[in-house]
């Protein structure tokens, strides 16, 4: 590994990124390949009570391949984020149509947790939505008791825009939270 190629936060759009994360460990951000299906698929089912077939998968990362990242710690996959690019209703400039970003589904496992993977493959994400699929904003559910979530998402600067009443098949609130992508 190039030494001279490691830093903390986020700064490519593409191919393998070195960053160190909080206790010294360097971590890799990438691109999901094909080979990751049946480990992005385990961790989503380990971490996330939203669970979504195979094909979802597959659907996006043929769609929206740049933005489809993994993250790899001590050689081994331990974190995605899957993400589209929608045509819609602005969530920021109300009344006007806009290119969004949607974060479909994040996750990390848990011992690979507090490093700062998620915030990192959050800022490639939204960088991969605006520079690749022209992304002006972006969005995303969190279920309103998800305080871990929700903090990071506020700590990249997403604010609450709506609240979906019963929106998860447990019957659990949604907020919908959005964020400029002008600045990222
Ligand atoms: C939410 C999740 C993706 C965060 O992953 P992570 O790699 O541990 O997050 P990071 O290390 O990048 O943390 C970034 C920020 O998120 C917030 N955060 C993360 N975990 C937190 C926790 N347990 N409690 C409070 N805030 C937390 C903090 O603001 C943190 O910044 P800080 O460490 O400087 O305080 C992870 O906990 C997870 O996979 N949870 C289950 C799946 C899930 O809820 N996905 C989101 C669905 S909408």
């Amino acid at each position: 590994m190039d030494e001279e190629n490691i830093q903390d936060i986020t700064k490519k759009l593409e191919g393998r990124e070195y960053i160190r994360g909080r206790d010294g460990r360097v971590f890799v951000l990438r691109e999901f390949e094909i080979t990751d299906l049946n480990t992005v698929v385990s961790i989503n089912r380990r971490v996330l009570p939203e669970n979504y077939p195979e094909f979802f998968f597959v659907e996006h990362y043929r769609s929206f391949p740049k933005a489809f990242i993994v993250s790899e710690l001590d050689g081994r996959v331990v974190g995605y984020m899957m993400n589209r690019v929608e045509f819609g209703w602005s969530y920021i400039w109300r009344g006007r149509p806009a290119r969004k970003g949607h974060v479909i589904s994040i996750g990390v496992l848990p011992e690979a947790r507090r490093l700062g993977i998620a915030y990192n493959m959050m800022i490639r994400g939204m960088r991969a939505m605006k520079y690749f699929y022209g992304a002006e904003e972006v969005y995303l559910e969190v279920r309103v008791s998800n305080t871990p979530a929700i903090n990071l998402y506020k700590k990249l600067n997403y604010k609450i825009v709506d609240l979906i009443k019963g929106y998860y098949h447990d019957g659990e609130d949604a907020y919908i939270m959005a964020r400029p992508l002008d600045n990222i």
